[in-house]
């Protein structure tokens, strides 16, 4: 095992930039390729990080001076980009989603099996410090049985660009900011059981309003409601969770890397409302904590901290949505 990993990022648009700043800051990895259709992200990042830089992905894939690979594409890539890394021998960190179907989800499970490497989701979330200690809260039995959970999210606007093809993003709003929601919603409540959905459009069509329930396994239900109907370029997102002895109530992670905070990131209800100082960093940092814990599975030869099948309950969850 060398002293650094030698990684190669693919795709260099918004999150893969923060990738590059996660793995140089990364003890035990450091970007040495970089790769991206357009010419000039190819140029800014190999500059500024040092690095080879390739227009062509398959180049990267091959280059032997990698030895792990981010995948920052579109959805529709990531089946295509992570089975042929895999092939040839890389570990992959993949961005959500896994990919667009449950059926693409298994194909990379089959293909990971059989080439003995790790490969992991990029959930990061689940890293965002005011999550992992409303977890622990939850789980230490803070707020008595856990009953209730909302995760809303309102954005002020489409993404544009490939996000507007549901066949290259896998469907509308669910694919791609509500995946944050359902493996969140796992995180903090467990697992799901049954899930159904309304939306304003079919999957096809790329939905940009859904309304989620949701019945987890401890008996407790919860609702995701997801929007780009928001006043124009605002961003809201925000967890409420109800339990038997108290509540919780998170400001959104995202809201407040867009610049939206909508208050302190942690509130405590146990017969009043208390903010609850959570230590650590925001949004950018959990990107860069979920990058150093993969690299450290990679290096210790452990199971990623978000495991493929995480990736793929979480599309089987969303494709179950569009379904009911
Ligand atoms: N974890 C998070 O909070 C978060 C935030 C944003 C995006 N994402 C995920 O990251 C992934 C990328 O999203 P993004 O917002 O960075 O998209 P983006 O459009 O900003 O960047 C994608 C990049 O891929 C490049 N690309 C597309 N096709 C290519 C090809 N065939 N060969 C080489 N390069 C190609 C594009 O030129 C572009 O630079 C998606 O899976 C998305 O869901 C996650």
């Amino acid at each position: 095992m060398p002293d650094a990993l030698g990684v190669g990022v693919i795709g260099l648009g918004e999150i893969g930039q923060f990738h590059l700043r996660g793995y140089a800051r990364s003890r035990g990895a450091r970007p040495v390729a970089v790769a991206d259709m357009n010419a000039t992200l190819v140029a800014s990042s190999s500059a500024e990080y040092d690095t080879l830089g390739f227009h062509d992905y398959h180049e990267l894939i091959a280059d032997p001076g990698v030895q792990v690979i981010s995948i920052c594409l579109p959805h529709s890539l990531h089946t295509p980009v992570t089975i042929e890394a895999v092939r040839a021998g890389k570990h992959v960190l993949v961005e959500k989603p896994l990919a667009i179907s449950v059926a693409e989800c298994d194909q990379i499970l089959a293909a990971a099996q059989s080439a003995k490497v790790i490969v992991g989701l990029q959930h990061n979330q689940i890293f965002y410090p005011a999550h992992v200690r409303a977890k622990e809260l939850i789980d230490s039995g803070a707020i008595g049985r856990p009953l209730q959970l909302r995760l809303r999210l309102a954005i002020g606007g489409k993404y544009q660009g490939w996000r507007t093809d549901p066949a290259v993003a896998g469907g509308g709003i669910l694919f791609d900011a509500g995946v944050h929601r359902f493996y969140l919603a796992r995180y903090l409540f467990g697992e799901i059981v049954e899930v159904s959905a309304v939306t304003d459009k079919p999957r096809t069509d790329g939905e940009d309003q859904a309304v989620v329930s949701l019945r987890f396994g401890n008996g407790a239900l919860g609702v995701i409601d997801a929007s780009y109907h928001g006043p124009a370029k605002m961003f809201d997102d925000a967890v409420e969770i109800v339990g038997t002895e108290g509540a919780l109530y998170l400001s959104g992670v995202e809201a407040e890397f867009e610049g939206f905070r909508t208050g302190p990131a942690l509130r405590l209800y146990d017969g009043a409302w208390h903010d609850l100082r959570v230590p650590g960093g925001d949004w950018a940092d959990s990107v860069a904590a979920s990058i150093q814990a993969f690299v450290d599975a990679v290096r210790t030869d452990a199971e990623p901290p978000v495991p493929l099948r995480e990736g793929r309950r979480v599309v089987e969850l969303i494709e179950m949505a569009y379904a009911g």
